[in-house]
């Protein structure tokens, strides 16, 4: 098989070639956008889950959906690198803007609105500060009281949609990244806006704690929004991922191997599509067969190993990888902090706990309950078993 013809697409954020197991969430977002844009109300869409299982690319899906309905969209956009979540949304509220008043002709009300985006940036300490033409709002945005002023932002955009007969999509990526009063703003402003019944909606993506950092934020939070969880595709659904790309192309998978490959890739996305661009360039001829699997399968895994796992590792300090070791040599997750921190080595809890906070803070692990603790990226205990064992880590002093 030729190179340059490989469909499969392993990396972040890489739209696969075919988006499987997410006809459900494509079907309610489009039902959402409707309701929406008719002035009903329905809860915007909260997706979790570990890294690799395909949040990205389903976010930038709907952003495309969403598109195609008419709606301005902010295109999927990360938070948490600025120091104040308002940077962001600045930068959101003006790109959804433009977008409406380029598709439809309503300038005055569009440059009115920018004005109101400017009062709310100019009060963002540290803020970037955007080039908007229009003279700053007075009395709307600008109190610096960040659950206020977004919530006066997000109306503004809403109003301005209504008026463009249009609606406003955000999209955000790694949401957890946000702290919790940040998040509580968020909450407050997309309550308004869906208390209102404007064409407004978010959608958004994080770490599988998300949900419980949302709902310490504002308690109201589990029934503002809907929260599904990504994970594993079924057998059936990673069945197709795997095989459906290539077939297209004219090149099929054997029972045997299609069966093998769901099995090592324990249904997990990013991995499927690992397997499949190996067997792709490795395969000399259609069928790809159970052998085939079978020789790529420790180029895969180095593949991992390198580009998956080795970089993550490489955030944690020393103290903080042999903490992700110690959870490793006791199986598979969910870990007692109790027990990963004697195995770590600490006589006392509190020597460790400045590691895992930092270790959450990284996103590298995330806390299912209090006391427990799990890994963000799937099958990492394994890699760490296989590449670090404890045996080979130092004693602390
Ligand atoms: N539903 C899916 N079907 C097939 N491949 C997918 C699917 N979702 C994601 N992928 C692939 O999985 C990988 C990870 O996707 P990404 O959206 O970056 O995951 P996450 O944001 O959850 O870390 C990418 O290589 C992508 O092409
Ligand atoms: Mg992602």
């Amino acid at each position: 098989m030729q190179r340059r013809d490989n469909p499969y697409t392993p990396g972040a954020g890489r739209r696969p070639p075919l988006l499987a197991g997410r006809d459900r969430d494509l079907e309610d977002f489009t039902s959402l956008v409707e309701i929406v844009s008719g002035g009903g109300a329905e809860r915007s869409l909260i997706f979790y889950g570990l890294r690799g299982v395909g949040k990205t690319v389903l976010l930038m899906e709907l952003d495309i959906l969403a598109a195609e309905a008419g709606w301005a969209t902010t295109d999927v956009q990360e938070v948490g690198s600025q120091p104040d979540f308002r940077s962001t949304f600045a930068q959101m509220a003006s790109r959804l803007l433009r977008e409406m008043s380029r598709r439809h002709r309503i300038k005055d009300r569009v440059d009115r609105a920018l004005s109101v985006v400017k009062a709310f940036s100019v009060v963002t300490p540290g803020g970037v500060q955007l080039k908007l033409d229009v003279e700053v709002a007075q009395g709307v945005a600008d109190t610096g009281d960040p659950e206020q002023d977004l919530v006066d932002l997000l109306r503004e955009i809403g109003e301005t949609a209504r008026a463009a007969q249009s609606g406003a999509l955000f999209v955000i990526d790694e949401m957890h990244n946000l702290d919790s009063s940040s998040l509580a703003a968020v909450c407050m402003a997309f309550q308004a806006v869906s208390r209102a019944r404007l064409p407004v909606a978010l959608v958004a993506a994080g770490l599988p704690d998300l949900q419980v950092r949302l709902m310490k934020a504002k308690p109201y939070a589990d029934r503002l929004f809907e929260y599904r969880e990504l994970g594993r595709l079924r057998d059936v659904e990673a069945h197709v991922a795997l095989v459906k790309p290539a077939s297209t192309l004219g090149v099929e998978f054997t029972r045997a191997a299609a069966t093998e490959v769901v099995h090592l890739a324990a249904g997990y996305p990013y991995f499927l599509q690992e397997y499949g661009r190996e067997l792709w360039n490795a395969a000399e001829t259609s069928p790809i067969t159970a052998a085939d699997v079978a020789e790529v399968r420790d180029l895969v895994k180095e593949q991992l190993a390198r580009t998956f796992y080795g970089p993550r590792f490489d955030m944690a300090t020393d103290a903080e990888q042999r903490y992700l070791v110690a959870m490793a040599a006791q199986g598979d997750g969910p870990y007692a902090t109790s027990a990963v921190s004697s195995l770590w080595g600490a006589a006392d809890q509190r020597r460790t706990s400045p590691h895992r906070d930092s270790l959450l803070q990284k996103g590298l692990i995330w806390s299912p309950r209090r006391g427990q603790v799990d890994f963000t990226v799937p099958l990492f205990a394994d890699f760490l078993r296989d590449h670090h064992p404890l045996e080979r880590f130092e004693t602390p002093s």
